[in-house]
């Protein structure tokens, strides 16, 4: 059993920032040393990091993620272990990625299916969610036994997506009683996709056929409407756990904010890609380069009757956003994007960014929008209790899994394909961003798997992890 001492840095939590020394034995936190006392007490370390001048944080935890996900007529290009090894990079090391029940499908062999795909390969700690494709007496009673005895306590369900996922409101309903009788959460991708179907439709019989026209008809009055109804339909089943899953529109936030004010059990993430990204730098591209950033929701243009960014941002640092996810679901420019030449609705939804969350939020603290302590907040802790993980992950005490980054706030990050970039993707989505700060070593259940610009890790490494329920009901 490795014994590992973090020394001289400056540990951060959501409450706060300290001068720890950490000790790390075998795969858990042992202790936490006030400055001088490893010297008074006389602690001994197989091996020791230095981490002055840096901060010591908990394990980053990306609790959207879709490692080979079938879609669009291809499959997300991650694996487990690409997509988890890049995670790595990025001082993720948790993931929480979502097992499939098409259609038509049954869900316990969705989890079984994603249970083959991920063990044994990932690099880092996963859970699952469960998504819900069609809402049945089976599948409602195959909730229930996820959630009692397999450890997957989240189901995601679909507003969007009719005849893939698509959930009518009925199901909706269904589905989310369930989970209030079993205390489940109900993840909601929430934008009207019976009304985003016709205007796609309309869109391409005027022949507007390039990528930025994902964005024109998936407006986000249709996101604010169906997360809305969604809204609605929780409180009808009961005020259940309801979690509004990649919100990039300042309607659907709106709408959060208002739930939550009246204490309702509403929670929201958003992405970074409604953090920084428009539609005039990405979708807009000329030579179907846009379809790299087709993702659902869309980007969101900066000519959009509200400031969408700002309000994310606000909403990060008002807690209506509780957490910064990235919907990882990669997909290469060649032979996958390109499926969608000459009609946007055939490129497969998604963008990749697994690896570059931790960084792209610090330069959020960087640039004043959120503080050193909410970033942990938004990016470790929070998705460790929304998700029943704590407090084995997202922080940093004696017996939590030893789940840490070093973060070095003098370091700096290029982020590009010729530069930082690990995910099994042709391109990079954030070509060209820097970031004032470095992950510099990362550390999962003791092994370190990142250090010095070198991978240390080993697939295989990373263990499955059964959730509970959400710590954050009222
Ligand atoms: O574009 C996206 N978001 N692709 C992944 C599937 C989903 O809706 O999360
Ligand atoms: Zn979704
Ligand atoms: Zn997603």
């Amino acid at each position: 059993m490795t014994r590992t001492l973090i020394t001289g840095g400056t540990v951060v939590s959501p409450s706060g920032r300290s001068p720890f020394d950490v000790l790390i034995d075998g795969e858990t936190i042992a202790a936490l040393y006030a400055p001088g006392q490893v010297e008074a007490q006389g602690v001994t370390a197989d091996r020791t990091i230095d981490a002055t001048g840096k901060y010591v944080i908990p394990g980053g935890i990306d609790v959207h993620t879709h490692m080979e996900l079938p879609f669009g007529g291809t499959n997300a290009s991650d694996t487990f272990e690409t997509g988890t090894t890049a995670a790595a990079w990025g001082g993720v090391t948790t993931i929480v990625d979502f097992a499939v029940q098409n259609t038509g499908g049954n869900v316990i062999d969705g989890l079984g299916a994603w249970h083959e795909k991920a063990a044994g390969n990932c690099a880092i700690d996963y859970a699952f969610h469960q998504i819900v494709g069609g809402v049945d007496d089976e599948s409602l009673k195959a909730m229930r036994y996820l959630t009692e005895h397999e450890g997957v306590t989240s189901f995601k369900l679909f507003m969007a997506y009719p005849g893939v996922f698509y959930s009518d409101d009925g199901q909706i309903l269904r589905a989310m009683q369930t989970a209030g009788d079993i205390g489940a959460t109900i993840m909601m991708h929430a934008e009207n996709g019976i009304a985003i179907d016709v205007l796609v439709q309309q869109a391409l019989a005027r022949g507007e056929t390039d990528p930025k026209y994902h964005s024109s008809t998936r407006p986000s009055a249709l996101e604010g409407e169906a997360t809305s109804r969604a809204i609605v339909l929780a409180a009808v089943a009961g005020n259940i756990p309801l979690y509004i899953v990649h919100l990039s529109a300042s309607e659907a936030l709106a709408a959060v904010a208002e739930a939550r004010d009246q204490s309702r059990n509403v929670f929201a993430e958003t992405c970074p890609q409604y953090l920084y990204l428009t539609v005039e730098e990405t979708l807009a591209k000329p030579d179907f380069e846009g379809a790299k950033w087709v993702c659902s929701p869309p980007i969101r243009s900066a000519h959009d009757t509200h400031p969408h960014h700002a309000d994310m941002w606000k909403g990060l640092r008002s807690n209506d956003l509780a957490i910064v996810s990235t919907d990882h679901c990669p997909f290469c420019f060649k032979d996958q994007k390109e499926l969608g030449r000459g009609d946007f609705s055939k490129i497969p939804n998604g963008m990749g960014s697994v690896e570059h969350r931790m960084e792209l939020l610090y330069q959020g603290v960087v640039a004043g929008e959120i503080t050193l302590e909410r970033w942990v907040e938004t990016c470790c802790t929070t998705p460790a209790r929304m998700f029943g993980m704590y407090p084995k992950k997202g922080i940093i005490a004696p017996g939590a899994d030893g789940d840490v980054v070093v973060w070095d706030p003098n370091g700096h990050t290029s982020i590009g394909y010729e530069k930082k970039h690990h995910m099994n993707i042709d391109h990079s989505s954030w070509e060209g961003y820097e970031i004032d700060g470095k992950v510099d070593t990362v550390i999962s259940r003791g092994l370190v798997v990142m250090e010095d610009d070198t991978f240390t890790g080993r697939k295989g490494h990373g263990q499955f992890v059964k959730r509970g329920l959400s710590q954050y009901l009222v």
